[in-house]
Formats: structure tokens, C-alpha cells, sequence
């Protein structure tokens, strides 16, 4: 999901990166910096499973449990100590799982709730811990919580979920358009009334402004902690609640619709609810939340994780959403520029840092494009870039998150039909395209760049057929390319992206300024490097990537007596770096 609304991030980041420095010298929680982190999950790497396509143990073709079990030496390899599963309760998979029928039960297609308590205990054995996503902004309209909600507008769960009369001649309440397209509105026929779902009709979205929904999703949360989970991922968590007002909003579409995001995401008052439930849940235990707050800009952070703030950490959308020209058209793109770039980064970065809160450095998720593809011209080096990128999320300060397949170099996949995209927001937006008078390759242009199908392609685990990931037919094509890249042949390979992955892995457990220094942004003009430096007490670490495909240069002034201690460049030279090259040094602090 990208953010629109509150995501002017040109204008925020330059505001924030000035006015950032300024606030850390006065913020009274600006002491809390320099402590040592004493959270498990401050000091680890997380990493993102998208269950249904990681491992198949049963030959279904669809990722499961027994899979990720069969895999955890991978994940213990890289050093990984939290594990983020995709959605895997009972739901009837409209959206992958982000339709939860029953919260309390593992789907049959993923396992039982016997392999998930293993998958608890033996990550644990190595240690590692299993983090859950809660889907809690909606439920599927599969769930009994809203089959009974629906039957009749005096049953006990009759307020849980956002019921309105129709409007005028019949139609929707209001002109809101749902993330996925379409109206976010559905007549119920058995209630006679209208729900709202930000996402697909499928997804009926919960009413928290109700007590009892708030509670009920808090018992959800307390049985998962008492099976031992290491935390939560707070799924949409920016649009539990809705505002006052449900008029028409200001149309952003030829069909005089205007996307949801801008009327309802972020609305006054959501602290209240997230500030409940942390206290309920989160007191007294050892569990991390982090939200996807989308919605949230940076100078907002230190209410959503400071010290006092709802989360541990928050997945904030502004560097992701830099080529975000209109959150519903896919082809309308933004161009950018590296300090464009560097300027979210830096932002967000120093305004956890200097507020006391802690950040989950990503460039990929399972709603994203591949990095590689994303933030590299076209036709980059893979290998070469893929290990650039690495050395970003693992040398910024916070938690990195690995998506699955991002530690192979894996790119974005480009089919020609879209009949091949399994993701339901994916033809939504094609459709969208065509609707708006787009062609049909220039709706495909759009579907190449964003669908949410190149972060879902298979786990690729060795050279077999189908890489290894299932014996059956995978849900989704593997990538072509997977007799080269896959987790086999990279470990075989030591210039491979994975053993840089590794490397990096093991550079950030023997540095501690890598995970808690302060950071320094460098060069902040400059087109082609991305450079900063991690500093804590006598130890300083200066890192240099270079996102182009050209040799750049820089004055090395900044690395005079400094020592290297890695390089993707093996002929690594002061003042120059090689295209893509990544470089990190160890100066005197
Ligand atoms: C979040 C998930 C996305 C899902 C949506 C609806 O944005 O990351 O995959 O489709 O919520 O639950």
C-alpha cells in the first residue's frame, strides 16, 4: 500500500532533515540514544516469510508451515532472530490470507495448530522467534463475527463492524473509492445497509470505535503471546479509525470517486486506541509490535515509537512511495533523484534517533517491488546491485527486514499477460488503468513496475525443478531464473549476493555502531553515492554505496586514516567506487 495523503515527502524530508537536528538537542527523550539497546529485537535481523510461497512440504504447490520448519537453518545462517509470517489463520484467501475467517485456528492449507506451536518452540531452539501478522483493521466477511453482524441490526455483534443506510436513490453512503478500487461500500441484502471496506468486499472492515471489538481483538493478541510468539506485525493498522464525518471527499478520479487512504487514514484520536492496546497486551512481556503505518510521515514518528509511543516500530512508507505519482494509477509514475531518496532515509532515521525510537529499516516487502528493480536504473548489475542495496539495510540504525528472496538478488517479474498475475489488487489496478483510457501495454507498463506478484514468486532453494520449493505445481510461477539464483548455488558461490548477506550479518553482530551508533548522512547532493557514517563512542563506521552504473568519485577526506573493512570491490580504491560498488570503512571516531 502506498501513502499519498501526508506523503509529500520531497517537502517533508528537506523540512525534516533541518529541522530534525534542532529538535534532538532539545527533546527531553534525547538522552535515551546513547543507552545501549537492551531489546532482543533492537540487536537482531527480522525476516519476512510470505508463507504461501517460502517452502511446500506436502506438494500442494502452496507454501506451509512443515516447510518453514524444514528451513530454519537458512534463516539461523543469515542471522536472522525474528521471523514475520504472512497471515497464516483460517481465511478463504480473497486476499492471501489478509482475510481472516478465524483468528484463533492455523488455515489447513499452512498446517495445524500442532506445526505452528513446533515452528514456535524449535525457532526458538535457535533462537529465533516467530512474529505474527494481525490483520485487525478488517476480518473476511467469512469470519462469524460478521456473519452474525450482517443478520439483523439488533444481534450482539450488530455494531462491530461500519454499517450505513444507503444514500440518496439507493447508492453508497459516499463517493470513497477502496485501495484495491471500486467503491469501499457493499449492500448487505440479509441487513439492508451498506459496510465499508477500505480494502476488498471481501474484508469487512471492524468497527473500533466499539469497546467490545477492541477487546475482543485484544483476547486475539493474548492467546498468540501465550503460545509463546515473539511479537506482532499490526497489519492497515492507520485505518482503524474512521472519522466523524462520512460526507463525499473532494474526487481524485474521472469517476468522481476519491481514494480511501485520504479520508480515513491516520485520523485524530488513533493513538487512543493503539495506546489501549499495547497497555493490555505488550505490559510485562517481551514481545515487539511494529505497525504499517501508512499514513504516518516521519515527523510524526516520535508519537508512534518514542519512548511512550504506541509501537516498538513502525514501517513508515516514504521512500518506497517515491515514485508514487497517484496511489491508484499505476501508470502515472514520479521521478526521482537519489537525494530524494537519500532524504527519506535520513529523515526517518534521525528522527527515531533523536527521539529515542527504534526503526525497521526496509527496501521490500510482500506489497512492494523487488529493490533491485525498484531503485536501480534499468538494467542494472544484479549481483552487484543486489549486494549495494544489502549493504544499506544492514548498516542503517534499527532492525533490518529481509523480505524472502531479496537475500538471492531476486528482480521483478514481467509477464505479458495479466491473466498470469494471481493478485487481485493487481488486475484492480490494470482494470483502473484501461478504465482511465490507458492502453493496454501502457496498463502492463504499470503492472511491470508495481504488481504485487513479483515479491510472491517462490522461494528458490536449489537447482530441481521448480527450485526446489514444492514437488507439485507452485501457486504461482517460479522465476526463471533459478538455476542460478537460488540459496544452493549462492552458498556455493562466495561473490554470490547471499554470502554478502552473510557478511554483512556477521560485520553488524561484531559492530555495535552499525546497530545503535548515531548516523551521519554525507554528500547529501550528490546524484550517484548514497554515504553516511554509524558513530558510537570511539568506533565510526563510514559507508559508501554507489547506486549508479557509472564509477563515482568523492573526496576521501572523510575516510583519512580509516581502514577498510569490506568492499563488493575487490580492487578497492579511496576517492572512487566502482558502479554499485558498496564500501565500508572503520575511521577513528
Ligand atoms: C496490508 C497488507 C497487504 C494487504 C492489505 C489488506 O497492506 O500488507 O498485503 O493486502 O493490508 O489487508
Amino acid at each position: 500500500m502506498r501513502s499519498k495523503r501526508k506523503n509529500p515527502f520531497v517537502r517533508l524530508c528537506s523540512v525534516m532533515a533541518g529541522i530534525v537536528l534542532l529538535c534532538a538537542v532539545y527533546h527531553p527523550a534525547f538522552a535515551a540514544q546513547a543507552e545501549k539497546p537492551s531489546k532482543w529485537w533492537q540487536k537482531t535481523i527480522a525476516y519476512e516469510i510470505y508463507v504461501k510461497s517460502f517452502k511446500d512440504s506436502d506438494g500442494d504447490g502452496t507454501g506451509d508451515l512443515r516447510g518453514i520448519l524444514s528451513e530454519l537453518d537458512h534463516l539461523k545462517n543469515l542471522g536472522v532472530g525474528a521471523i514475520w509470517l504472512t497471515p497464516c489463520f483460517v481465511s478463504p484467501q480473497k486476499d492471501n490470507g489478509y482475510d481472516v475467517a478465524n483468528y484463533y485456528d492455523i488455515d489447513p492449507a499452512y498446517g495445524s495448530m500442532e506445526d505452528m506451536e513446533n515452528l514456535i518452540e524449535e525457532a526458538k531452539k535457535r533462537k529465533i522467534r516467530i512474529v505474527l501478522d494481525l490483520v485487525f483493521n478488517h476480518t473476511s466477511n467469512e469470519n462469524e463475527w460478521f456473519q452474525e453482524s450482517r443478520s439483523g441490526r439488533d444481534n450482539e455483534k450488530s455494531d462491530w463492524y461500519i454499517w450505513k443506510d444507503p444514500g440518496k436513490d439507493g447508492n453508497a453512503p459516499n463517493n470513497w473509492r477502496s485501495i484495491f478500487g471500486g467503491s469501499a461500500w457493499t449492500y448487505d441484502e440479509e441487513r439492508g445497509q451498506y459496510y465499508l471496506h477500505t480494502f476488498l468486499p471481501e474484508q469487512p472492515d471492524l468497527n473500533w470505535a466499539n469497546p467490545e471489538v477492541r477487546r475482543a481483538l485484544i483476547d486475539v493478541a493474548d492467546f498468540w503471546v501465550e503460545k509463546g510468539v515473539g511479537g506482532f506485525r499490526l497489519d492497515a493498522i492507520t485505518y482503524i479509525r474512521k472519522p466523524e464525518d462520512f460526507s463525499d471527499g473532494k474526487p481524485d478520479a474521472g469517476d468522481g470517486t476519491v481514494g480511501i487512504h485520504a479520508m480515513t487514514a491516520n485520523t485524530d484520536g488513533i493513538l487512543d486506541y493503539l495506546g489501549e492496546f499495547k497497555a493490555a497486551v505488550q505490559d510485562g512481556t517481551d514481545i515487539f509490535t511494529v505497525g504499517e503505518a501508512n499514513g504516518v510521515s516521519a515527523d510524526e514518528l516520535p508519537e508512534w515509537v518514542g519512548p511512550d509511543g504506541v509501537f516498538d516500530m513502525v514501517f513508515e512508507f516514504s521512500h518506497v512511495s517515491i515514485d508514487v505519482a497517484d496511489e491508484m494509477n499505476w501508470c502515472k509514475t514520479r521521478s526521482w533523484t537519489l537525494p530524494e531518496l537519500k532524504a527519506c532515509f535520513t529523515a526517518s532515521q534521525k528522527t527515531t534517533e533523536s527521539t529515542g525510537g527504534w526503526y525497521p529499516v526496509f527496501l521490500e516487502n510482500h506489497d512492494q517491488p523487488r529493490s533491485i528493480s525498484h531503485f536501480l536504473p534499468e538494467g542494472a548489475d544484479r549481483v552487484a546491485g543486489g549486494k549495494a542495496l544489502a549493504t544499506l539495510v544492514l548498516t542503517m540504525r534499527g532492525t533490518p527486514f529481509i523480505m524472502e528472496g531479496e537475500e538471492l538478488g531476486f528482480v521483478n517479474v514481467s509477464w505479458d499477460d495479466i491473466e498470469d498475475y494471481q493478485d487481485i489488487s493487481t488486475r484492480n489496478h490494470y482494470q483502473f488503468a484501461l478504465d482511465e483510457g490507458y492502453s493496454e501495454e501502457e496498463a502492463m507498463e504499470g503492472v511491470h513496475h508495481f504488481a504485487r506478484d513479483s515479491a510472491r514468486t517462490p522461494m528458490q532453494w536449489d537447482q530441481s525443478e521448480n527450485a526446489g520449493f514444492t514437488e507439485g505445481t507452485p501457486w504461482l510461477p517460479v522465476y526463471e531464473d533459478y538455476s542460478v539464483y537460488n540459496v544452493d548455488s549462492e552458498m556455493a558461490d562466495p561473490k554470490s549476493v547471499l554470502n554478502w548477506y552473510l557478511t554483512l550479518s556477521r560485520l553488524r553482530g561484531e559492530h555495535e555502531e552499525l546497530v545503535t551508533g548515531s548516523y551521519e548522512e554525507l554528500f547529501h547532493d550528490d546524484e550517484q553515492i548514497f554515504a553516511y557514517t554509524r558513530e558510537k563512542d570511539d568506533k565510526k563506521a563510514v559507508i559508501l554505496i554507489n547506486f549508479s552504473a557509472q564509477e563515482a568519485s568523492y573526496d576521501d577526506a572523510c575516510i583519512e586514516g580509516a581502514r577498510l573493512l569490506l568492499s563488493t570491490n575487490e580492487n578497492n580504491v579511496k576517492g572512487r567506487l566502482a558502479p554499485f560498488e558498496a564500501a565500508i570503512y572503520q575511521a577513528a571516531a
